[in-house]
């Protein structure tokens, strides 16, 4: 892979939005094709909203995703959300594995691969999060973390075009603090000789977003980082003009 994939900017939305939200997803459309040449752009809405924003989107720039799935198709899973009925509301992305899955629903290694496996079935393009808890960043285990959760969450025999990985250390998130860009691009590199190992054709490697604490005013120095190739964005997205502002800012 080169260096410089074309960047994708994601925006997780988490537990926010209600049907006047569609408003927001409009101005991100209308602003979209000003940043068109530079970033492919995805909002993760909430489930609840997934084929209203999918319908309103559809023939834009901007694609729409799901947040989590469940590993199976269908069943008896109240509450569950199958990576099927994400394609079917019109989803191309699904989120798996985000740090407050992990640690809210206690989802190990093993249900992130099975339901990564979920999303490659139904035709889904997978973002699979990993990162590390400020405890285990303290102890030096950054790197043990990460290459463990790659090893054990991303199933063997990726493609490319169906892998996202997102680096988000569990202590960026939400807190207006990040790493350093050293710190970034050392965790990056790794990530992505891990990952080599993983993909279908070996040598190639998927995109690697950074995710934690993105926003307007530290988004160029991230996104300029080597093996960062977008940023998957929580608060920051929730406001279109942040969000736009953010993939303004993805290198060319
Ligand atoms: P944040 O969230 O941008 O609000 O830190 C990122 C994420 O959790 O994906």
């Amino acid at each position: 892979m080169t260096t410089r994939a074309r960047p994708l900017i994601a925006g997780n939305w988490k537990m926010n939005g209600l049907t006047g939200s569609l408003a927001e997803l409009d101005a991100i459309i209308a602003g979209s094709s000003a940043v068109a040449d530079r970033a492919d752009l995805l909002i993760c809405p909430p489930a609840t909203l997934v084929a209203a924003f999918a319908a309103r989107a559809k023939g834009t720039a901007v694609m729409i995703g799901g947040q989590d799935c469940h590993p199976e198709p269908c069943g008896a899973h109240t509450g569950d959300i199958a990576a099927e009925m994400l394609k079917d509301a019109g989803a191309s992305f699904v989120i798996v594995g985000h740090s407050e899955r992990r640690a809210d629903h206690h989802e190990t290694d093993e249900l992130v691969r099975q339901k990564t496996l979920a999303a490659w079935r139904a035709g889904l393009v997978a973002i699979v999060c990993v990162g590390e808890t400020g405890a285990e960043r303290d102890a030096g285990q950054t790197l043990d973390v990460v290459g463990r959760q790659i090893e054990r969450s991303v199933p063997d025999g990726a493609r490319t075009e169906s892998l996202v990985v997102a680096y988000e250390p569990v202590w960026a998130i939400g807190t207006g603090v990040t790493p350093t860009t050293s710190d970034v691009e050392q965790i990056h590199a790794f990530i992505c000789l891990k990952l080599s190992k993983k993909m279908k054709n070996s040598g190639e490697s998927s995109k690697i977003l950074y995710g934690g604490s993105v926003k307007p005013s530290n988004c160029n120095e991230l996104l300029c980082i080597s093996h960062v190739n977008g940023a998957l964005v929580g608060g920051a997205s929730l406001k279109s003009s942040d969000f736009l502002a953010i993939a303004a800012a993805a290198p060319k």
